[in-house]
């Protein structure tokens, strides 16, 4: 067994506990959350977890094996760092840090304690999200255009990051697992209105290799709830819709074929028509299932086998510098910035 402490009981937390908690391998032994209302709720649930409002005891505690951390993540470069040097295995809620160097800090202090740290971006345990990528692999959608990804809904709107940080964090994780690699530039806008400072929404533009464009549209003020993604190759094109649980992926048999006739003078050049080509529209099958759950069996496997996490600590950086690169932008009224 897994002994699992978890810190932050908020939105999120009772989810990692409850999957934590059913888990043949693992077994919840404390939850701390710094409001007590917050552990009164999980009492009444789990009478026999340890409950605490403040982290030291987990981290004293030599039957911990693993901390897993949901808490705003302005606070989760002290509490990772923390539960390392004490020697647990740590599952940190996305995004790792809000600051690179920090992220880099907690990558090199893992591999020194030689323990797990892995980044909960969860999309990359969605089974729809994972059908796609091996639909990207084995070439079906032939060279990738572009991509774009909307991400709005009205709520939970934060105090401590913006809207790039909360919601992009997810689309920029699923786009650098797609791609297989990290954007190069980066522009973007953003809108505050609600707590100056703090941007409500954010439209971003990402550069990737082999000239690969990325655009975001994340809100956390809007009235619809959209998670829709579309992902245009020269050989077909696909939709994933987060919000149909039972049909999420659909791929279309559609292409623009470039094809060009000789020219018929010499001195003129050759013509260019292009013929648009409708094929089917398929509906791949895919499994139903949580992906918190497919992530905490993940973690939970890389700490019996020792095996770097999909989305460990570096995973988790490389998402941060994107991050970082939009919020410059943003600051710079859509500049271009290096990632
Ligand atoms: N993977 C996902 O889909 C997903 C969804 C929602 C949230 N999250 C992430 O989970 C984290 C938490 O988000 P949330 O929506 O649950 O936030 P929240 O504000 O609802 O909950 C955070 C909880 O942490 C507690 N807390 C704060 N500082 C603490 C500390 N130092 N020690 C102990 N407890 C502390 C608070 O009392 C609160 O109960 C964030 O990093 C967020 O990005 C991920």
């Amino acid at each position: 067994m897994i002994r699992v402490a978890v810190i932050g009981a908020g939105q999120w937390g009772p989810n990692l506990i409850r999957n934590f908690h059913n888990h043949r391998t693992s077994e919840v032994v404390w939850v701390v959350d710094a409001d007590a209302g917050r552990l009164d709720q999980v009492r009444a649930r789990f009478p026999d977890v340890g409950l605490d409002t403040a982290a030291d005891s987990v981290m004293a505690d030599g039957r911990v094996d693993a901390v897993v951390i949901a808490t705003p993540t302005s606070t989760h470069h002290t509490l990772v760092k923390r539960a390392l040097e004490a020697g647990k295995h740590v599952l940190v809620e996305k995004p790792i840090t809000a600051d690179s160097s920090q992220a880099e800090e907690l990558c090199a202090l893992a591999a020194r304690m030689d323990r797990i740290l892995m980044v909960g971006h969860v999309f990359v345990y969605n089974p729809g999200v994972q059908r796609v990528k091996q639909l990207l692999d084995a070439g079906d959608l032939g060279r990738v255009y572009y991509v774009t990804m909307v991400r709005t809904n009205l709520g939970p709107i934060r105090v401590d990051v913006n809207a790039a940080w909360d919601l992009a964090s997810h689309d920029v994780s699923i786009a650098n697992y797609w791609l297989g690699t990290a954007p190069a530039t980066v522009s973007a806008v953003g809108g505050g209105w609600i707590n100056p400072g703090v941007e409500d929404a954010v439209f971003a533009t990402l550069r990737y290799p082999n000239d690969v464009l990325v655009n975001l549209h994340v809100s956390w003020l809007s009235p619809r709830k959209t998670r829709e993604i579309t992902l245009v190759g020269d050989r077909r094109m696909l939709t994933f819709d987060d919000m149909n649980l039972s049909e999420p992926v659909r791929l279309y048999d559609k292409q623009v074929t470039d094809v060009r006739t000789p020219a018929p003078y010499i001195d003129s050049f050759a013509s260019f028509r292009a013929s648009l080509r409708e094929g089917d529209i398929t509906i791949p099958r895919i499994p139903l299932g949580e992906p918190l759950k497919v992530e905490c069996d993940h973690f939970l496997e890389c700490i019996a086998a020792g095996k770097p996490p999909l989305t460990g600590g570096r995973e988790g950086l490389t998402v941060v510098h994107a991050l970082e690169a939009i919020q410059r932008s943003v600051r710079a009224a859509g500049r271009e910035e290096p990632v």
